[in-house]
């Protein structure tokens, strides 16, 4: 074969190579873009009824959403608090919260502080309305996101949601604190005068739960027996 020969079947070889576009258009589905093959022309298919999620069914309303069966938000820790969980919940805070709602809660974290433009305030958890709110509260914002804040559904597991929660409300006692609330034994650690009324006990829980912080001892509490994969 002559140079000239060769060179023209190199060319068509490579003119031909570039030009198909099998890579580019698959004979596959898209997620979510139309398909002909099904009556209803949807590409993307629905689980065949009667499907379950695959681990445990989610039966626990309180646990997986923050409302019981009756819609309502709850007001009890579904879980145990005990330092442990509160500990936890400090951690998950200052990694997925804090950045925003600031180490306190006061809503002037490093985002907000530097001015990034955020269409509404960050929450600050020490306004009233939000003392008052029902514990679920907090798990369904954490769970589902409120107004411009996004969910944290996928990143948060259920249980260390409720573990953030029991910390919000130990930020909230931190700045609302009063010391009359506090049980004598707490007041007399803390230097202060009188006997108190308060029983210190902080959280509401639906199990019989210790925890108040101010009565949490000083060694780590002994490890819980909460399944910590919920
Ligand atoms: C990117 C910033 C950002 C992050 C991260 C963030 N938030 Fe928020 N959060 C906001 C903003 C902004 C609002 C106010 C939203 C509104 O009012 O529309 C808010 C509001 C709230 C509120 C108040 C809801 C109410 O009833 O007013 C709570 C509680 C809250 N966030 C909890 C959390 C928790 C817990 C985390 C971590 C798991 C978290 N947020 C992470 C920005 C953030």
């Amino acid at each position: 074969m002559k140079s000239t020969q060769v060179l023209m079947v190199l060319g068509a070889g490579l003119l031909m190579s570039g030009c198909h576009l099998d890579m580019v258009i698959q004979p596959k589905v898209k997620s979510q873009s139309e398909n002909d093959f099904f009556a209803d022309g949807k590409g993307t298919r629905l689980p065949v009824e009667g499907a379950v999620e695959y681990g445990k069914p989610k039966t626990d309303s309180a646990f997986y959403t923050g409302y019981n069966e009756s819609g309502q938000l709850v007001s009890e820790m579904p879980v145990k608090v005990d330092e442990r969980l509160i500990k936890r919940g400090k951690e998950r805070f200052e990694i997925f919260c804090s950045h925003c709602h600031g180490d306190l809660g006061d809503g002037q974290g490093m985002i907000a502080q530097r001015g990034f433009a955020l269409a509404r305030p960050v929450g600050n958890y020490h306004t009233q309305r939000l003392r008052d709110m029902p514990v679920g509260h907090y798990f369904d914002v954490i769970t589902n996101g409120y107004g411009t804040m996004y969910g944290h559904a996928s990143r948060i597991k259920p249980l260390d949601r409720w573990a953030i929660a029991s910390y919000i409300r130990v930020l909230q006692f931190s700045q609302a604190a009063n010391p009359n609330d506090l049980d004598a034994d707490t007041r007399k650690a803390l230097g202060l005068s009188g006997s108190g009324t308060g029983s210190g006990v902080l959280f509401k829980t639906a199990t019989s739960a210790p925890a108040a912080p101010a009565q949490v001892p000083a060694q780590p509490a002994p490890a819980t027996t909460q399944e910590e994969s919920r």
